[in-house]
């Protein structure tokens, strides 16, 4: 054992021999560890392990250090460094029985190092570099001193008005199931009880991505079928996967909140799913019970939040005011409180902070000596990963990729922008530390090409607009305004343009504009970046609109004007890297949208894989009496699925295994797919099926499949999947699970829009 191993080891058993060991049961047995410690707790320290607070300004440290040593607080979030929570770790080996905290953070897409928004990473359609996210995630926050992350954000979201479009993984239950779980055993590592592990608590439960009209916390009312088949999938691959915990939504569900839902907490969760970790309500959504209208005071607000299942209560004093008389006055029964406390004990068992409390803190002559060094970035895997989630929808007469030459004018209000390269929930990440589509072009060019910067409008005109996003952030204002009249911005951008051989615009949102609570009723680039698009178009420059944005964004006038538009999401750390690597053509963009682009705001909801219906719009033919909007070309603007590449790829030779299937048995499909252009490049072969006929109206097709396969210029190759008994089935109208005999449609296309296709019976 070398000298290093050693002095952990003294340290672990020094911690732990300051801890729980007041328990009588071996710390092996987890189960009766935990009994013997609830026996030994006072009423008063059991309400203690559920309140979860915010270290925020709220309550100065040395008040909650005096609580937690009181044994008050089971746990916290939003302290971000080892040196923040080891102290409060401290006062918790001050309490009575020593029962370790453990500190939480929303670690979304990145700790330190940010990696594209969530939904750009699905646009990556890769699950090795979507697994590297969470395992660089896990590492970082870790090493910071935290044990659990608020995530995955596992919503399905179909209305890109709500702003928490950005956090999620797109429309698609296949696609955001895959992910979960993939999201979910990277964070968790082997087990959330490895000190470079973090415990993921999947959200927001349940169905918080369909609230109406897009507006954030607004209500969810939804049919049996769609929830089972579509919503609530993804939440299932979490746990499958072994989350250990669940946060559970803001929102109400047919009429009954999230928080006081006894069906879906209990009966669903629980007794169907098997979940056995630990649940945290969201932010003060106990007392929003009251709001809610299902609850007459907090009194009322606390019990059907206890009797719930809701174990953890984040920032809401209820718990704390109202459960011990709950329970003198018999209205809860003292088991409602004891199965709280068992699962908060669990997870901190499960996090290893039994064994030793200090597991991710560490000493503090470990400390790094500057929390936030460039050394401690993974830039490398950012700039990889963000490659992967750009997403090319526009490329006329090859306008990308751009020489290495001559000169380029780079304009736009995101063009230089640190903090909206980072997107929404950037957890612990710094502003400086991220490239700009700026600065990665110098980096990119060095002294090849001459590059003429001008910031060309504002993000908005409307000074509201910019007021309230500069309100969602306390620590500084989000966005920076320049003072100068927008005329002579643009003058000044027009002359960059003029004096140049091609012109990169790089436009769309701030990133406040895609975050909780900022929802939207257009989708459209705000004015003042329209007013210099059109001035840019003007010149007859060559003009590459590169987007920034969190939602689909509705771009039919903008593809007009543009001759290639990249869509970069908010692509993190490395991102202006990774966008100059795609516009210079040192990588092949392979990333494929993870939600469809509407045309316009009217068309919303619009998703590709809805119900058949009786009067379905056929293109081509008189559009009367058929389901169409009469104003504007139907179907979507970019479908689900669509990217391009540098390359070009083709699909042919769809064949089935068998003409026939029987129930419980595989089927084989097989393509082949050749790369018939220049360039090596990857893309993503999707397989979707469509069950023709059944007792219920079904999808015209869902996704049940994909590869995303790299292919050298001119190769060929035959992918094969399989179809599995399981990719049948969907519930039916008495919920159950169950594949129907008939006709099966199989699509294989590289969007979801140009597919081919073949038929089987299933018998
Ligand atoms: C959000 C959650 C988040 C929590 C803690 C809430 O406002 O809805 O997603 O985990 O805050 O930051």
């Amino acid at each position: 054992m070398n000298k290093l191993c050693l002095l952990g080891l003294v340290v672990s058993l020094a911690s732990h021999s300051a801890f729980a060991d007041t328990s009588a049961a071996p710390l092996q047995d987890k189960q009766a560890f935990i009994a013997d410690l609830i026996k030994q707790m006072t009423l008063d320290e059991k309400i203690g392990q559920l309140r979860l607070i915010s270290i925020g300004p709220e309550m100065p440290r040395e008040m909650i250090r005096k609580e937690i040593a009181a044994g008050r607080i089971g746990g916290t979030f939003n302290s971000i460094t080892r040196a923040e929570n080891r102290p409060m770790q401290d006062a918790a080996a001050k309490s009575r029985l020593k029962i370790p905290m453990f500190f939480a953070y929303d670690v979304i897409h990145g700790h330190r190092t940010i990696f594209p928004i969530s939904l750009g990473l699905a646009a990556s359609w890769d699950m090795d570099a979507i697994a590297k996210v969470g395992q660089v995630s896990a590492l970082e926050a870790a090493s910071d001193g935290i044990d659990m992350t608020f995530a995955p954000m596992v919503d399905i979201a179909r209305d890109p008005r709500w702003g928490r479009t950005s956090e999620g993984f797109g429309e698609d239950t296949y696609l955001v199931s895959r992910i979960s779980r993939v999201m979910v055993e990277s964070f968790q590592g082997q087990s959330p009880a490895e000190a470079t592990s973090l415990m993921a608590a999947v959200k927001h439960f349940a169905l918080y991505g369909a609230v109406e009209g897009g507006r954030d916390y607004n209500t969810v009312d939804m049919s049996p079928s769609k929830m089972f088949n579509d919503y609530l999938p993804p939440y299932r691959a979490a746990i499958d996967a072994g989350a250990g915990g669940v946060m559970v939504a803001l929102n109400s569900i047919n009429g009954v909140p999230a928080t006081s839902n006894t069906w879906l907490m209990n009966d669903l969760l629980r007794k169907d799913w098997g979940f056995k970790g630990v649940t945290v309500s969201d932010h003060g959504a106990i007392t929003e019970l009251v709001r809610h209208g299902v609850a007459r005071d907090g009194r009322e607000a606390a019990k059907l939040a206890i009797k719930a299942g809701i174990d953890l209560s984040m920032n809401d004093s209820l718990y704390g005011e109202e459960l011990a008389s709950l329970l003198k006055a018999g209205e809860i029964d003292q088991a409602d409180i004891d199965n709280a406390v068992r699962e908060v004990l669990g997870a901190k068992y499960d996090m290893g902070l039994f064994e030793d409390p200090y597991r991710r803190i560490g000493k503090a002559s470990d400390d790094p000596a500057d929390t936030y060094a460039d050394s401690r970035l993974h830039r490398a895997e950012a700039r990889d990963v963000a490659r992967r989630s750009l997403v090319l929808l526009e490329n006329r007469q090859q306008t990308l990729p751009l020489k290495k030459a001559g000169t380029i004018a780079l304009v736009g209000p995101l063009a230089d922008a640190p903090i909206d390269m980072m997107g929404s929930w950037a957890a612990a990440g710094r502003p400086h530390q991220s490239i700009t589509v700026r600065e990665g072009m110098r980096q990119v060019l060095g002294d090849k090409a001459k590059v003429i910067y001008a910031k060309g409008s504002n993000v908005t005109h409307d000074k509201a607009i910019l007021d309230y996003l500069n309100f969602l952030n306390f620590d500084a204002p989000e966005i920076v305004d320049d003072p100068r009249p927008a005329a002579v911005l643009i003058d000044e951008a027009v002359k960059a343009a003029k004096q140049s051989d091609v012109v990169v615009a790089v436009v769309g949102e701030s990133r406040g504009m895609s975050h909780e609570s900022s929802s939207r009723t257009t989708l459209e680039i705000p004015a003042a970046q329209r007013e210099l698009i059109k001035a840019l178009k003007a010149t007859g420059k060559p003009l590459v609109l590169v987007l920034m944005n969190g939602r689909p964004l509705s771009l039919a006038w903008e593809r007009e004007q543009a001759d290639a538009i990249l869509e970069t999401w908010f692509s993190g750390t490395e991102g202006g890297n990774a966008i100059a690597d795609v516009l210079f053509g040192d990588y092949n963009p392979s990333g494929k949208l993870a939600i469809t682009f509407p045309r316009s705001v009217g068309q919303i909801p619009m998703y590709y894989n809805h119900l058949s219906i009786g009067r379905p719009f056929t293109p081509g033919k008189p559009g009367n009496y058929t389901s169409q909007y009469f104003e504007e070309p139907n179907g979507p603007l970019y479908p689900f699925g669509y990217g391009l590449s540098y390359s070009d790829f083709s699909l042919s030779n769809l064949s089935l295994s068998s003409k026939t299937v029987k129930q419980g048995q595989d089927l084989e499909a097989s393509i082949v797919v050749k790369n018939t252009g220049k360039r090596d490049g990857e893309t993503v072969v999707q397989l979707y099926l469509q069950d023709v006929t059944a007792s219920m109206s079904r999808p015209v097709k869902e996704l049940k499949n994909f590869q995303k396969v790299m292919l050298k210029a001119g190769e060929e190759r035959t992918l094969r999947f399989t179809i599995k008994a399981d990719d049948l089935k969907f519930y039916n109208g008495q919920l159950q699970w169950a594949a129907e005999p008939g006709e099966f449609r199989v699509q294989v296309g590289l969007d979801s829009q140009a597919v081919q296709q073949q038929s089987f019976e299933l018998l």
